[in-house]
C-alpha cells in the first residue's frame, strides 16, 4: 500500500449462517485489497454492518446499532459506515434517509465491488458521501471470491444463493434474488483447500440447498463428492426444502460416513390450509412421508425445524394442528417464530381482518415453545449415559471448559482448553439442561466405532 498504513475494516454480522458466510466473504475481498481486518468497531476506518431482513425485530436491532456506531464519527470524521446484506437491499436508498450517518448501502450481490465503492466514497465528504449498490443479478456467481474464514474447525461453504420459491411470508427472494448455483468443481476445489488447511467439518449452505443442481450434478452427487474429500470427517447442509428430499439424497446420507446424522427440515406449519396459503408446496402428509423416509434410512438421525405461528388467518384449531405435528414428529430442536409482516411479500396483502393479534401470536408462540422444549428435554434426557463423538469447537463460558458438537448437532460442554479446538474426542454424556449437555471426556483422538 505504498508504505501507507493499511486501512482497517470491521465487519459486524447479524442473522443466518449465509450472512455469517457473506461477512467472511466481505472480509476476504477487503483483505485481498490490502485492508487489515480488525475485531472492534473502535479501531476501524470502515465499518460494515451486515444485516438481516427476515423479521422486523432483526431490523430494529440493526438500526439501533448503526445509530450507536455513528457516534464514532465524532472522534473519527473520516470513518465510513456501510450497511450491507438483506436489510440494505430491502430498504435501499430509504436507509440513507432513515440513518443519516450511513455512507454506503450495499445489497448481497455487490460484495465484489466493495473495494471500488469504498475508494469512490473516500474522497467525498458531507452529504455527497453516499452510495448505494443495489442491483441483483443472475450474472453474479460469486466465482473467485473467497472467504476469510474465522474458524479453524468448521467451514461454511455457500453452494447456492437466492431462492426460486415464493413462500408468502418470506422476504428472501426479494432481497437475494433468484436461485443461482455455484460450479461443482469450484466448490470441490474450495473444500479440498479447506481440508488441506486442517478443517475437518464443512456445512454446505443455500436457501433451499437440496434443490442445488448444476449440469449433471444434482445435490446428492455433490454431497457424496464432498463427503469423499480427503480429510473431511463431517459434512452438514442447511437448509433443505422438504420437497427436494429425495430417495437419492437419503441414500447418500445413509451411505456416506462423513455425512452427519442431522437434518434441519423447516416445516413452518402443521396445517394443510395454512401450508397452502404459505405456498410451501407440500402437505402435512407429504412432509410426514419425508420424515419417515429419512428415519427409515437413518434411525439415529436428529431432526430440527423452523415453525411460524400466527400466520394471517391461522385459527386456533389450525395452530393446534401444528402442536399435533410437533408431538408426532418429536423434533430434537425447533426454531419458533411469531409471524412478522414483511412489506412487499404476498402475505401482507391478505385481508386486514385476518391478521392474528400480537397478543394471540405471542400466546401461541409461548405454548408452542413449551411443547417443543419439553420434547427436546425428553429426547436429550434419554441420551444421558451414552457415549458420543465430539468435535471440539471453542472455549466454554466457564474456565477450563470447551464446547463441542455431536454428529447429531447437539451442543456439549466438556473439560478442556482453547488448544483443544479442532480435536475429536469421545465423551460420556453425564447430564443435560434440556437443550445442551455436560459430558466427561473418555479419550482423545480417533472416534470409537459405532457411536453417535
Ligand atoms: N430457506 C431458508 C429460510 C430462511 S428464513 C433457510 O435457509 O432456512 C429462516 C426461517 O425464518 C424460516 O424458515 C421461517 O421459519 C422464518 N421466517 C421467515 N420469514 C418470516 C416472517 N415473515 N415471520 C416470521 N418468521 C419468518
Ligand atoms: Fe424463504 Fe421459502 Fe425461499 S422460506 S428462502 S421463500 S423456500
Amino acid at each position: 500500500m505504498n508504505g501507507t498504513k493499511p486501512r482497517r475494516a470491521y465487519v459486524e454480522t447479524y442473522g443466518c449462517q449465509m450472512n455469517i458466510s457473506d461477512g467472511e466473504l466481505m472480509e476476504g475481498v477487503l483483505e485481498g485489497e490490502g485492508y487489515e481486518i480488525v475485531s472492534s468497531a473502535e479501531e476501524a476506518d470502515v465499518i460494515l454492518v451486515n444485516t438481516c431482513a427476515i423479521r422486523e425485530h432483526a431490523e430494529r436491532r440493526v438500526l439501533g446499532r448503526v445509530g450507536q456506531l455513528s457516534g464514532l464519527k465524532r472522534t473519527n470524521p473520516d470513518l465510513v459506515i456501510g450497511v450491507t446484506g438483506c436489510m440494505a437491499q430491502r430498504l435501499g436508498e430509504g436507509l440513507l434517509e432513515k440513518a443519516p450517518h450511513v455512507d454506503l448501502v450495499m445489497g448481497p450481490d455487490g460484495y465484489r465491488t466493495l473495494p471500488e465503492a469504498l475508494a469512490r466514497l473516500r474522497p467525498l465528504s458531507g452529504n455527497a458521501r453516499r452510495l448505494s449498490v443495489l442491483h441483483l443479478t443472475l450474472d453474479e456467481n460469486y466465482q473467485g471470491l473467497e472467504q476469510r474464514r474465522r474458524s479453524t474447525v468448521g467451514a461454511w461453504v455457500p453452494i447456492q444463493r437466492g431462492c426460486d420459491h415464493r413462500c408468502t411470508f418470506c422476504i428472501v427472494p426479494y432481497v437475494r434474488g433468484a436461485e443461482k448455483n455455484r460450479d461443482p468443481q469450484e466448490i470441490l476445489g474450495e473444500i479440498r483447500r479447506i481440508a488441506d488447511e486442517g478443517i475437518t467439518e464443512v456445512t454446505l449452505l443455500g436457501q433451499t440447498v437440496n434443490s442445488y443442481v448444476s449440469g449433471d450434478w444434482p445435490f446428492p452427487r455433490l454431497l457424496q463428492a464432498v463427503a469423499r474429500v480427503d480429510g473431511i470427517r463431517r459434512v452438514r447442509y442447511t437448509s433443505p426444502h422438504p420437497n427436494d428430499v429425495t430417495p437419492d439424497l437419503v441414500d447418500v446420507m445413509a451411505m456416506e460416513e462423513a455425512v452427519c446424522e442431522h437434518v434441519h427440515l423447516p416445516v413452518q406449519s402443521g396445517n394443510d390450509r395454512t401450508l397452502k396459503r404459505m405456498v410451501r408446496r407440500y402437505t402435512v402428509d407429504s412432509f410426514m412421508e419425508k420424515v419417515a423416509m429419512i428415519r427409515q434410512a437413518m434411525p439415529k438421525v436428529a431432526l430440527s425445524t423452523d415453525i411460524i405461528v400466527g400466520f394471517p388467518g391461522e385459527s386456533e384449531s389450525e395452530f393446534q394442528d401444528t402442536l399435533d405435528l410437533v408431538r408426532e414428529v418429536r423434533f430434537d430442536e425447533a426454531f419458533t417464530y411469531k409471524y412478522s409482516p414483511r412489506e412487499g411479500t404476498p402475505a401482507t396483502r391478505l385481508p386486514p381482518g385476518q391478521f392474528v393479534s400480537d397478543a394471540e401470536g405471542q400466546d401461541r408462540l409461548e405454548r408452542l415453545i413449551e411443547v417443543t422444549r419439553g420434547i427436546q428435554a425428553e429426547i436429550n434426557r434419554a441420551e444421558v449415559g451414552t457415549v458420543v463423538e465430539l468435535l471440539l469447537e471453542r472455549t466454554g463460558k466457564h474456565e477450563g471448559t470447551v464446547l463441542g458438537r455431536t454428529r447429531r448437532s447437539k451442543a456439549v460442554v466438556v473439560p478442556g482448553e482453547a488448544s483443544d479446538a479442532g480435536r475429536y474426542v469421545s465423551a460420556l454424556l453425564t447430564s443435560t439442561t434440556g437443550a445442551t449437555f455436560v459430558a466427561e471426556r473418555l479419550e482423545a483422538g480417533k472416534p470409537l466405532a459405532g457411536v453417535s
